[in-house]
């Protein structure tokens, strides 16, 4: 069994260092994935072996990896081997300095969202042995990289932050007085997936519109702001609060139901129909007004 890491290669990383990542080659060579049809089949092969993964490297710190570029890993294979498996291997074998987020690896947090063979994933979410090699592991792309894999993430924050998502009922008593706020069965099931954000930045990051337009809410807000718009438990007041909120000029009617995001999202949150129903929202507010 080889363990060796190979030597890094200078590749064909983006020349700005403060690029963002999907401004790397691969993000156009790699589309699709790369999934193997008959995983079965592929974890058979891959037992006793190796598995090559490619991993993104950058630090604005370090004069000598200030150049973005590739190191390759050659990591072993283990059945059930998730990419987050195969980076953290390869930062406690090989490379102590390899830089990734990573929490909960039950795809709960949120922090280990990466560009993989040219797709947002989550790497604890994704089977290495559902991936062609080499396997190549690069940060979100449309995020300014901080270091190696990781991302900032403060821009996704405001803008979550933008819709004010936490529930608001100016009817509540602030005393004593305060009582169990039900919803129905029916209201739960409405807003169900979108109460299943874990807000790891993957849609936005595959968001061509928010690439474009960096004051574009984005489909993780929107979708936040859906799930308290769509709770019958807040009033209608606040409810038209956010359909403003939401009709401004970088909000909804920015979206261009391109799907990105949902095809992208590990919660399987039905994004772009969301955003298409608080346009359905948005404009039957204005109408009343007529
Ligand atoms: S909507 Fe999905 S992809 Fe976007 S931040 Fe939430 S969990 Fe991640
Ligand atoms: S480590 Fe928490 S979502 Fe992957």
């Amino acid at each position: 069994m080889s363990t060796q890491q190979a030597e890094p290669e200078s590749q064909e990383a983006p020349e700005d260092p403060a690029m963002k990542g999907a401004e790397s080659p691969a993000a156009d060579e790699q589309t699709g994935g790369g999934m193997v049809d008959d995983h079965a089949e592929k974890r058979a092969e891959l037992e006793g072996e190796t598995v090559h993964i490619k991993v993104f490297r950058y630090d604005p710190e370090v004069e000598g990896k200030q150049e973005p570029r590739f190191d390759d890993f050659h990591v072993p294979f283990e059945k059930g081997m998730t990419v987050l498996d195969a980076v953290m291997y390869a930062r406690d074998e090989y490379d102590s300095s390899l830089t990734f987020r990573h929490s909960c690896r039950q795809a709960v947090c949120g922090s280990d969202a990466f560009f993989v063979n040219g797709k947002q994933r989550l790497g604890c979410k994704t089977q290495i042995s559902d991936l062609e090699q080499p396997v190549r592991i690069e940060p979100l792309p449309h995020q300014e990289v901080v270091k190696d894999l990781v991302v900032d993430m403060d821009h996704f924050y405001d803008q979550m932050h933008t819709v004010e998502p936490y529930f608001q009922d100016e009817d509540t008593p602030a005393t004593e007085d305060l009582e169990e706020q039900r919803q129905t069965p029916e209201n739960r099931e409405k807003i169900k997936m979108s109460s299943r954000c874990i807000w790891c930045g993957a849609c936005m990051s595959s968001c061509n519109i928010a690439a474009g337009d960096n004051e574009y809410l984005g489909p993780a807000a929107i979708n936040k702001a859906y799930k308290f718009a769509m709770d019958d438990r807040e009033d209608e007041q606040i409810k038209e609060h956010r359909l403003r909120i939401l009709e401004q000029e970088h909000g909804v009617w920015r979206c261009q139901t391109q799907f990105s995001c949902t095809e992208v999202c590990p919660k399987d949150i039905p994004l772009t129909e969301h955003i298409q129903e608080l346009k359905r929202e948005a404009v039957k507010k204005n109408l009343k007004f007529w």
